[in-house]
């Protein structure tokens, strides 16, 4: 027989064998039978390949090799097909693989607030939560802001017309500006001594900059008992500072004036050389302890409202407010 012809008969018969072999003993008997080394039809081209004449020897082993490695590979490739699982009817190819999850995360501000809560927590302060739609008494009254105060006016406020002719309530609704309400709510129903945190969102009409926004989160304290003293406030805050922001942190206290408390002082931190602030504080006037039914000449107290967002952004180095709300997943999963 012509040996390129057996050659090519040889190709042909391996490739429909190794298509017709289903599983892993069928295939091992192609290859005994395509490429044994010891007997089998890969010898069986040797011997003839062996009558052949010099000169017509080196391109027939050429081709034989060429042949046999084709045959080789073709053979690695059905072992393959034939040990991944079979697809399903459906098509389905278990193999592939899947679609990447990527995990969602906590928002850098929700991350703050649970680390603050923590934080302060161990300084004794139990955590209460207030409305964010307050009245008019809650948000100014109670805390000695008089009627004429500019702290009222329309264009510092976002007050809900809709939504207080719908309560039909008499005094006007406001989404609260400072978390200061809550307070009053706490003192309203628990008997001192109190020592509480609320943290929460608060809402102004300002120009929105790198440091201010239309809303915001605060996180207020208050402690009340027979002898608070503003020693123990600027402690407190400045334990607290260096709780989350770590050893080198500068805070200043700024004298200042908040109807609801007597003396006041604004609260600064330092970054990178400017001062930025921070909060307010003070000590709680009479006025307010009055308010809420407590004998002021029985019990004082201190008050605090913290800015979170200024915090975290000097923890993290965000330098714009902005950042927070634009709900850049790239941003965010940053933290
Ligand atoms: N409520 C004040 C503000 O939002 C901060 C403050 C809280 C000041 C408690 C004194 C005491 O600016």
């Amino acid at each position: 027989m012509d040996p390129i012809a057996a050659l090519k008969d040889y190709q042909a018969a391996a490739t429909t064998a190794l298509a017709e072999a289903d599983g892993p003993d069928a295939l091992e008997a192609v290859r005994i039978e395509f490429l044994g080394k010891k007997k089998g039809r890969l010898k069986d081209l040797q011997g003839l390949l062996g009558k052949a004449t010099s000169e017509e020897r080196p391109v027939l082993g050429k081709q034989f090799n060429e042949v046999r490695n084709a045959v080789t590979e073709a053979f690695e490739k059905r072992k393959r097909e034939i040990s991944r699982p079979k697809a399903s009817l459906t098509g389905l190819d278990i193999t592939l693989p899947g679609t990447q999850y990527t995990l969602g995360r906590r928002h850098p501000i929700t991350q703050t607030i649970d680390e603050f809560k923590d934080i302060i927590g161990r300084f004794g302060f139990t955590v209460v939560d207030g409305p964010e739609i307050e009245d008019g008494y809650h948000n100014f009254d109670a805390l000695n802001i008089p009627d004429v105060h500019p702290a009222r006016d329309p264009l510092d406020n976002f007050y809900l017309s809709a939504a207080q002719a719908a309560a039909g309530t008499d005094g006007p609704t406001l989404l609260r500006s400072q978390t200061s309400t809550v307070q009053i709510r706490v003192m309203e129903k628990t008997n001192p001594p109190v020592r509480i945190v609320s943290l929460g969102r608060v809402y102004r009409p300002d120009t929105i900059d790198r440091t201010h926004s239309c809303m915001f989160h605060q996180m207020e304290g208050l402690m009340v008992g027979d002898s608070v003293n503003m020693a123990e406030l600027k402690t407190v805050l400045k334990l607290f500072a260096t709780a989350y922001l770590g050893e080198g942190v500068e805070i200043r206290f700024r004298p200042s004036f908040f109807p609801f408390t007597e003396p006041s002082v604004e609260v600064d931190m330092l970054w990178d050389g400017t001062w930025l602030e921070v909060g307010g504080a003070g000590m709680v006037d009479p006025n307010v302890l009055s308010a809420v039914g407590y004998d002021p000449e029985e019990v004082c107290g201190f008050a605090f409202g913290l800015g979170i967002e200024r915090f975290c952004m000097r923890r993290h180095q965000v330098n714009d407010i902005r950042r927070f709300y634009e709900n850049d997943v790239q941003f965010l999963s940053q933290f």
